[in-house]
């Protein structure tokens, strides 16, 4: 079947490389295979068992496993090209992931080579700002964007995504071993750090000899000793980090970086190197799919591979012709699938509360040439120092205590009730940054709301899939989430007084009196977190709002799976890498064995 039909190139052709090493590696065994091998070309139409729309975090995850299978022809079609090279080295240097976007989409920041550039929508619960929602646009897709953190969810968190879909297959005890499939974990170098920092972490709960790099960043950030005495000031309880299926409390934070460069790995470069090595892959950088052109189900849904193709993006299914009824219409699309695609989209909402600190921390790096200068050293060097940490080791989790959660009215209460017992509502999040061209110390607090109500939309500003959609994730509208918002607030002065880490009052918001003034500020001040899912959630077929089914296979087509976090039907606590991993992982075993 030749999908390749409906591609159209890009304007943007990447210019000829002089072969850095990175282009380099790909060789099948003793036998010289030249890189281009493995890429695809303009000007020839080509046919593959399986076709992956998007070369991002699950699609390299889902073509690496493919290839795996000899008799299996995989084809990858990805917007970007590789962001070490249209990115320089700010993609791949960790604590430089704070100049990878900019909220207020100063042009500077947005790099457009790895980026889609979404301007979303006026946020009505953030006082109606637009923000820049980052998105990569690169082989790793977010993974070669974000900022490594690397946690799971709780088990009844799953256990509620298997009872919504109706398949037992999605609770914890049986998607651990996806998990684990993935990840290659090494414990952290505390000699490298130069601290005796007493990590405790549950190495049960990882991998060994998966491609993707788990690890520690080789810089022990000098507020961490103050983030505890603030997080046990707050009684919370210490967790041996949150990959063991529980998150209530504080720990420290693995990430996905290589522990001996300290460089950020990706599914680019944890997948899509094994995946070169395969003969039948090709990936086709710098284009995008225009178009799937639809398989219906005539009842026979596992006919033959050739008939398989994998997608992302609600945007693609729309303009394909499955979505609701009314959105196609709008735009002149043929209605194939009538399903409610990019209608139940759910993201987190953080906030940022920014003080001068009294020890040093990774603000420093953005004006501070001689600071800069050092830690350049000891990263190119030693593979130490500040550049090797995104900005925060210590994060915690916890449901509202005690007395806030009396604050709390009851509908707040009744809809927070649906959320299991172990699933936070409140994740803080500390990173020492600071603002543009901080010269000294500084830190940020960024509680976030994990207990999302609101729900947001995906909808189309034309047929055309170059063109942006309409994205509009409605972040901090809910009610409840607003009662929430006030509380976390007054429970965020608890927490920073007690860490003694602060020199003077927060930057932006300042002092508040009334609920009412609180919420206000929290408005300001809040923003939504990219990590979105559910836009074609999972679920059992007579859910109206299902997309897909547990197997991802597009509910009316055959041979259609979309594989990516838009199948997530419910927002994990946390954050949502580490999940689309897993579903990457599961999905293509459940393909390979014609599941
Ligand atoms: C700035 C930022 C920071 C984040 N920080 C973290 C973090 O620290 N920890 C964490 O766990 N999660 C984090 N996340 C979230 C996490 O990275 C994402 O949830 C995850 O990577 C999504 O994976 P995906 O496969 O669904 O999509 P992506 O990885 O985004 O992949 C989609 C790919 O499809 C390509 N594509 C789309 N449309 C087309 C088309 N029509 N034709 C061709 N190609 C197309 C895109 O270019 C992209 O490469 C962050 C995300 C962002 C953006
Ligand atoms: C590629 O194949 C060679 C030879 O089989 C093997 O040694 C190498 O580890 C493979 N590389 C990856 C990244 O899988
Ligand atoms: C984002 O860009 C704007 C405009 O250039 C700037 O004022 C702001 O400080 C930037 N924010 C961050 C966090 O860098
Ligand atoms: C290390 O941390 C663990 C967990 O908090 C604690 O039980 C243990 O006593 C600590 N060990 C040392 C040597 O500080
Ligand atoms: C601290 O936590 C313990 C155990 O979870 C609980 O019994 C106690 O009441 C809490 N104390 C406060 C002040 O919240
Ligand atoms: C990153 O790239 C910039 C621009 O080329 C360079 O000045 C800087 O030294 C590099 N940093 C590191 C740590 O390699
Ligand atoms: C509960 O509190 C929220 C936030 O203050 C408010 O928006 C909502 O209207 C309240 N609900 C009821 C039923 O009082
Ligand atoms: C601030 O912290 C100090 C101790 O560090 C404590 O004595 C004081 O009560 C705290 N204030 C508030 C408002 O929590």
């Amino acid at each position: 079947m030749a999908f390749c039909r409906y591609l159209t190139w890009s304007s943007v052709v990447s210019a000829v490389l002089a072969a850095p090493p990175l282009l380099n590696q790909a060789q099948a065994g003793g036998t010289q295979r030249p890189v281009g091998t493995s890429f695809g070309v303009p000007g020839s139409s080509s046919k593959f068992d399986y076709v992956i729309i998007g070369g991002g975090t699950a699609g390299l995850t889902v073509a690496e496993r493919l290839s795996e299978d000899p008799t299996i022809s995989v084809a990858v079609i990805e917007a970007g090209g590789f962001y070490e090279l249209d990115n320089g080295n700010v993609s791949q240097i960790p604590a430089f992931y704070a100049k990878n976007f900019n909220q207020t989409a100063a042009p500077e920041t947005i790099q457009p080579l790895i980026d889609w550039e979404y301007i979303i929508e006026p946020q009505v619960g953030l006082a109606n700002r637009r923000f820049h929602y980052s998105q990569g646009k690169t082989l790793g897709g977010s993974s070669g964007r974000n900022s490594n953190i690397f946690t799971r969810g709780t088990k009844g968190y799953y256990q509620r995504w298997a009872d919504l879909v109706g398949d037992p297959s999605w609770a914890w005890d049986n998607i651990l071993p996806y998990f684990k499939k993935s990840v290659d974990f090494t414990p952290p170098d505390t000699a490298k750090m130069g601290v005796d920092a007493n990590i405790s972490y549950d190495p049960a709960a990882y991998g060994a000899g998966g491609p993707l790099h788990v690890a520690y960043s080789n810089y022990y950030q000098p507020m961490n000793p103050g983030l505890i005495k603030g997080f046990e000031a707050l009684n919370f309880s210490y967790q041996p980090g949150f990959s063991s299926g529980r998150m209530d409390g504080y720990g420290y934070l693995a990430v996905t970086i290589d522990p001996k460069t300290q460089i950020k790995d990706s599914s680019e470069t944890a997948f899509l190197s094994g995946a070169f090595n395969a003969t039948n892959f090709r990936v086709y950088k710098n284009t995008i799919a225009q178009k799937i052109s639809v398989p219906r189900d005539h009842g026979d849904r596992r006919s033959g591979r050739n008939s398989r193709s994998l997608t992302r993006s609600p945007q693609m299914l729309m303009v394909s012709g499955i979505g609701p009824r009314d959105i196609l219409a709008q735009h002149n699309i043929p209605v194939i699938v009538d399903r409610q695609v990019g209608q139940n989209w759910q993201d987190h909402c953080a906030f940022e509360f920014q003080y001068k600190m009294n020890v040093e921390g990774n603000a420093a790096l953005e004006g501070d040439k001689q600071f800069l200068y050092q830690a350049t050293e000891d990263f190119l060097q030693t593979q130490t120092g500040p550049l090797t940490n995104w900005g925060g080791d210590i994060l915690g989790f916890e449901k509202l205590p005690s007395p806030y959660r009396e604050a709390l009215n009851q509908s707040a209460l009744t809809e927070l009730a649906e959320l299991p017992d172990d699933q936070p509502e409140v994740e803080w999040l500390i990173a020492s940054h600071g603002p543009q061209m901080a010269t000294s110390s500084y830190v940020t607090f960024t509680p976030a709301i994990l207990a999302v109500t609101s729900k947001g939309t995906i909808g189309l500003t034309s047929a055309n899939a170059a063109d942006n959609p309409i994205i509009d994730p409605k972040t901090f509208s809910s009610p409840t989430e607003q009662a929430l918002g006030i509380q976390i607030y007054k429970r965020l002065q608890e927490f920073v007084n007690a860490t003694g880490l602060t020199t003077g009052p927060e930057l932006k918001i300042g002092p508040r009196g009334s609920d009412a003034d609180i919420l206000a500020g929290m408005k300001q001040t809040g923003l939504p977190w990219y990590h979105g899912v559910a836009s074609c959630p999972m679920g059992k077929e007579s859910d109206p709002n299902a997309v897909v089914d547990g197997k991802g296979r597009v509910f009316g087509t055959k041979g259609l799976r979309v594989v990516d976090a838009s199948v997530i039907p419910l927002l994990a606590p946390g954050h949502s890498m580490a999940p689309v991993y897993m579903v990457a992982e599961k999905l293509a075993d459940a393909i390979k064995k014609g599941l």
